[in-house]
């Protein structure tokens, strides 16, 4: 491995210094470091046109929070950011650089990938997209719009098309087929009608089993009712294969490209959120576009001190690394992010769930953390319990919004309630409750979390906020040391399933385990 990221040093002598520091802090109460610095409420906080973060309740102080900025400048994150943006093929065991933010770029950004300026193209295939997008809106014809994918070509558009429920006047009834489960097509095309129904393939391979059946099926439901010749105006693709996408029959002014350079889970920026522009149309996409640009630019400029993502990052590495917390919950209270948690589950479990160093050891200290999560108020009256009287300590992120996602009568006042919940819960986490004469009443308090705010959802600070999340996971694979844009881990079941499936079909039977085969049997074809 050439190497283009520099290493974390974890045993060099400020690792040392932090474990030192999270040793005393782990007998120390947050209610305690307040009292002694009441002004982490406006230390600990940073704003950028309308996203607030604050961490204020983290259990760190500042002699932590100083080591932790040597840790990242030793490790010489600024370098790695460096290299990221230079178009660097820092995904090294594919060889390949990571762009995602060209997406979102502005003409004049200048990326540049293996010396090739690469706006002109992503303008152009942009400019495609939104105007395809246009189209099906304005078509009285199309009234539902499936979005047929699996993995970082599924939960991006998703999640951005439910969070933008609002956004999305006068557009067509959106859909998403994900699952090889025949019950999710069937759950949703039961809802459609073949001659007004528009499909997108989204794959970027344009070979995954789920997607692949899926469209299979998808088009066979739509001959069988209105003839073959109807594929080519009831499907489009998106892919970074099109020459598949043309193979599967579908029409190549109606694919829609991008470059390797792009990964999966990182790819609802360019033609993968073709859904979500049929969605908002474009004047929207654009806006989430900017919003995603927006935290691009803080993340390149902003010295590491004030820098949103790597805070973050670095507040992730010391629950994980220093604290020894292992999972991270993400709680949104805004019923439209109800699906951002298995959004980022992707993002962050497929990214750094990783234990091979880049220099090909086992790393020795935690890399990514469990990551779960549910809207609140509906998660206060389900797993809460254990966040607030569990054996152990599970770091939340609490996300709100200021303005409200309804203009019904009585929307602001359920609103104020749904605020005064996500308040409270960072307070009674961080403050807990004792209860002399009741042990089973009383709370240990001392639960950190974050809580992050944005003005409104809409699909500009959507944008900041995703586009933070990507670049603090990049900030934390980085100081793990692991490659953050592979994904080798998902490959050895799929083998397996493909060898299972041949089996099935007459194959000679694999070197399988007991449990295994006794399975095999019991669902086989008889
Ligand atoms: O199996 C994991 C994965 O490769 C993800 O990384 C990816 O987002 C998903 O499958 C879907 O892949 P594709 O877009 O190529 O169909």
């Amino acid at each position: 491995m050439m190497g283009y990221l520099p290493q974390a040093d974890w045993e060099g002598p400020v690792a040392q210094s932090l474990r030192a520091h999270a040793e005393r802090l782990k007998s120390e109460h947050l209610n305690d470091l307040f009292a002694r610095h009441p002004n982490r409420a406006t230390d600990m906080v940073l704003e950028l046109e309308g996203l607030r973060v604050d961490w204020s309740k983290q259990r760190l102080d500042a002699q932590a929070w100083h080591d932790l900025m040597a840790f990242a400048k030793a490790a010489r994150l600024s370098d790695s950011i460096d290299a990221l943006f230079q178009g660097l093929p820092i995904n090294e065991t594919e060889n390949r650089a990571v762009m995602h933010m060209a997406l979102r770029a502005a003409p004049d950004d200048g990326y540049v990938v293996n010396d090739e300026p690469v706006m002109p193209q992503v303008l152009h295939i942009r400019q495609r997209v939104l105007a395809f997008a246009e189209n099906v809106r304005q078509n009285d014809a199309i009234s539902d719009v499936v979005n047929i994918g699996i993995g970082g070509s599924d939960l991006g558009p998703l999640m951005v098309t439910r969070a933008l429920r609002k956004s999305a006047k006068e557009g067509p009834r959106m859909h998403f087929i994900s699952n090889v489960d025949p019950g999710h097509l069937e759950s949703v095309l039961s809802t459609c009608q073949p001659k007004s129904t528009l499909f997108i393939v989204v794959s970027k391979t344009f070979t995954t089993q789920e997607t692949m059946a899926n469209a299979q099926q998808a088009k066979a439901w739509l001959m069988s009712s209105i003839g073959e010749s109807a594929v080519a105006a009831h499907f489009a693709a998106v892919s970074s294969a099109p020459a598949k996408a043309v193979e599967f029959g579908i029409q190549s002014d109606r694919v829609f490209g991008f470059e390797n350079w792009v990964g999966g889970r990182y790819s609802m920026w360019g033609p993968v959120g073709l859904a979500i522009a049929c969605a908002i149309g474009a004047k929207g996409f654009e806006q989430f576009l900017a919003g995603a640009r927006c935290m691009d630019q803080h993340f390149k400029t902003t010295p590491l001190e004030s820098n949103m993502p790597v805070v973050m990052g670095l507040l992730g590495i010391w629950n994980r690394n220093f604290m020894g917390f292992s999972t991270h919950v993400v709680l949104p209270y805004a019923q439209d992010l109800e699906r951002f948690a298995a959004y980022l589950q992707q993002a962050d479990m497929e990214s750094n769930g990783k234990r091979t160093q880049r220099d090909g050891r086992v790393v020795k200290h935690a890399t990514g953390p469990v990551l779960w999560g549910e809207p609140g108020t509906n998660g206060q009256h389900a797993f809460y319990q254990l966040l607030h009287q569990g054996t152990d300590i599970h770091p939340v992120d609490i996300i709100a919004v200021r303005k409200p996602m309804s203009d019904m009568e009585g929307a602001k006042e359920s609103h104020q309630k749904l605020l005064a919940n996500a308040i409270a819960q960072a307070e009674a986490l961080m403050k807990g409750k004792s209860e002399a004469d009741s042990p089973h009443r009383t709370f240990p308090g001392n639960r950190p979390s974050t809580f992050m705010a944005l003005e409104a959802l809409d699909p500009y600070h959507l944008g900041m906020l995703v586009s933070l999340h990507e670049h603090r996971i990049f900030v934390q694979g980085v100081l793990w040391n692991i490659f953050s844009f592979d994904q080798w881990g998902v490959e050895l079941g799929k083998v397996l399933a493909g060898q299972i499936l041949a089996e099935w079909s007459g194959a000679e039977a694999g070197d399988h385990d007991a449990s295994t085969v006794a399975w095999l049997n019991w669902f086989g074809p008889k």
